[in-house]
């Protein structure tokens, strides 16, 4: 016995069954096509070493069914480890676990899909077993009789059956579709203008008379109707436990409508490559029991110059003073919108950003460290960003800082 070359030890298991191959290339082929399927290829090798006859495989060799649990029980540990890897309470961003009507049918429709595909999968599957081990010709048996050269009924079966299966597919889908993207948003909706840019989401309240940036606050149980711009670029608005990802084109609003059925803090990522700092396009939805609600809106009708200068406590109201006299010569007032104080309307407006929990396109929390660090340096905490490092340093920025975060 011998080996040949890239060949394992594999080769010499068994001496069933003789098929002589005519070259080396017969053999490369024949080796690699059922060493595939069972790993139970055979060769047989003259007293001179030299390869004179290949074996192929029988049921007898090395057991087919063997080979398959070699692949079949680590694949299947596989998956089992991944989908415990989507405990809802690790990933935060669940599509498997919705907590809105838009949500909760579209995860329906997807259990729909998943369960016709399981099912063709397993037709497929079991015909190719038949086709393996039933209805196929060893090597030395007679080839088998010729069959007719159609079967109508066949046909017709495999005609109608995928098209039935994709007409099942197909009137869930619309219905969904038709369901979630009303033409006109449903009595007592609550409308927002989202406008997403490069990198960060602006959400405004036309009925309320509200702007923010990167949390949206909204009432549980109450259909809600948000209608997509983008102020730049292509970006997607996605909230995996509130619904679908949604296109938000330049020159076209899109729309997405959904009832909010469990209050808490959601997270949500633009998920449409749009630029250097796509990934830190987030952004977090706060869904919130009416009255809640009602207070957040309160709260932000409110003056917050006056908040926040009262807020202030009594150590930190000359820095708090001193940081919005800074703020207002600086050019930061160009861009950013502080009611009473600057008009700028390209960056997140700054009225009630003490009250914000997250900063920088809710990429970071808004902790005094990190804003500092934010104000200093934009690009080194979020590549690409639009805002300019303007060099304020020192007591300055602390200041600056100090001012920022009072306004509640
Ligand atoms: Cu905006 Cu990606």
């Amino acid at each position: 016995m011998a080996t040949l070359g890239v060949f394992d030890k594999r080769c010499f298991q068994s001496e069933d069954k003789v098929i002589a191959l005519e070259s080396d290339l017969d053999r490369q082929c024949c080796f690699n096509f059922f060493s595939r399927l069972q790993g139970s290829l055979v060769m047989r090798v003259s007293q001179s070493g030299r390869v004179s006859r290949w074996l192929t495989y029988g049921r007898s060799a090395s057991s087919p069914i063997a080979s398959y649990w070699r692949v079949f029980v680590p694949a299947v540990s596989l998956l089992a480890l991944t989908a415990a890897a989507c405990n809802p309470s690790v990933r935060p961003m669940n599509t498997f676990a919705p907590e809105s009507d838009l949500a909760q049918w579209i995860l329906g429709l997807y259990l729909q899909v998943t369960a016709w595909d399981t099912l063709i999968f397993l037709i497929v599957l079991v015909a190719l077993f038949l086709a393996l081990f039933v209805f196929s010709t060893r090597v030395g048996e007679a080839a088998p009789p010729a069959s007719a050269s159609s079967d109508l009924w066949l046909e017709v079966a495999w005609t109608v059956g995928p098209a039935l299966i994709l007409l099942f597919i197909a009137i869930p889908t619309v219905r969904v579709i038709f369901r979630t993207q009303p033409p006109a948003p449903p009595a007592g909706s609550l409308i927002i203008e989202v406008v997403a840019h490069q990198w960060w989401w602006e959400f405004d309240y036309p009925a309320l008379g509200i702007k923010t940036a990167n949390e949206l606050h909204v009432p549980i149980d109450r259909s809600l109707r948000l209608e997509l711009h983008s102020a730049d670029v292509i970006h997607s608005f996605w909230v995996p436990e509130l619904g679908g990802k949604r296109d938000v084109v330049p020159g076209q609003t899109n729309e997405i409508t959904f009832v909010a059925n469990v209050p808490g803090e959601y997270l949500g990522q633009c998920a449409e490559f749009c630029g250097l700092s796509h990934a830190n396009m987030r952004f977090k939805v706060f869904v919130e029991p009416p009255t809640e609600f009602s207070s957040w809106t309160r709260h932000q009708l409110s003056g917050a110059l006056a908040l926040g200068a009262t807020n202030g406590s009594v150590s930190h109201a000359s820095e708090i003073a001193e940081g919005q006299r800074i703020f207002a010569n600086s050019p930061c007032t160009t861009c950013h919108m502080i009611a009473g104080i600057s008009a700028g309307a390209i960056a997140p407006n700054l009225t009630h950003f003490g009250s914000r929990t997250s900063l920088a396109g809710a990429t970071f929390d808004n902790t005094t460290e990190n804003l500092a660090k934010w104000i200093n340096d934009p690009q080194a905490l979020k590549p690409g960003a639009k805002m300019p490092a303007l060099g304020v340093r020192g007591d300055q920025l602390s200041d600056l800082v100090a001012y920022l975060e009072s306004l509640k």
